[in-house]
């Protein structure tokens, strides 16, 4: 079973998924971690992470391995190397965007993340990301794409920077600037732009608890899995 979640930043993804999984015993699959992975060794080594041919290179000298934490996260390692806060750095967060807008960096991730998808080892897997129900996995049997206003998704962004200390109170405008500026780049770029896929829920959590979230999509994945046997 797999379970596609896509939407903007801050539309509730990664703390619904990471709940889904736990109750359900999937494996959580963070595939913005893995853009952020590739940013942050192109920010280490120097490399302009605008040019495609530079990254492709990169990509293609890169090992990228998927971990699952403890706690029922997900860790990703680039070379050897565990990477945990340093990958939701701002700086790293911006890369991100630059390099997911890169076609040879999107398609090499590409089967890393089908790979995940095809394991026979897990009962099912809650993928989250921008193109999960569109590109990665357009089998998906259930796909839901969340959308809120950028207001509240600003507000839980700063919470999120705040509790690990990463900005004062004060920067409440900036947060809410840099996750406009960073959707208007994920869904104007020409590859695996974020778009809802025609078959994916599309469900409003502006106003919503993630516990709300959660039940609502345990109702629709129950449904959905009895469907698919
Ligand atoms: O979800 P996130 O903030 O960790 O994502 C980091 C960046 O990667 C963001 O700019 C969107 C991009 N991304 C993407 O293009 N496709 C995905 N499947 C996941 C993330």
């Amino acid at each position: 079973m797999i379970v596609a979640i896509d939407g903007p930043a801050g539309a509730g993804k990664s703390t619904v998924a990471k709940l889904i999984a736990a109750k359900l015993r999937y494996v959580y699959l963070d595939t913005g971690a893995l853009y952020r992975a590739v940013a942050w060794k192109a920010l280490a080594t120097g490399t302009d992470t605008t040019s495609p041919n530079a990254m492709k290179r990169l990509c293609e000298s890169t090992q990228l391995t998927i971990r699952h934490a403890e706690d029922g996260g997900m860790v990703v390692e680039v070379d050897g190397r565990r990477l945990t806060s340093e990958i939701r750095a701002p700086e790293v967060t911006r890369a991100a965007a630059q390099v997911a807008a890169i076609a040879e960096v999107r398609s090499w991730l590409l089967p890393i993340q089908q790979g995940f998808g095809r394991r026979k080892d897990v009962a099912g897997i809650v993928a989250e990301g921008r193109d999960l129900g569109t590109r990665v996995f357009p089998e998906a049997p259930v796909k839901f794409f969340f959308k809120a206003d950028l207001e509240e998704r600003a507000r839980r962004r700063h919470q999120e920077l705040m509790t690990a200390g990463k900005v004062n109170a004060s920067d409440l405008s900036e947060t809410s600037r840099a996750l406009d500026a960073r959707d208007g780049q994920d869904q104007s770029r020409d590859v695996s732009p974020l778009r809802p896929a025609e078959d994916a829920e599309v469900i409003d959590t502006t106003s919503l608890t993630a516990e709300e979230v959660v039940e609502h999509m345990l109702s629709t994945i129950e449904r959905k899995a009895a469907a698919h046997q």
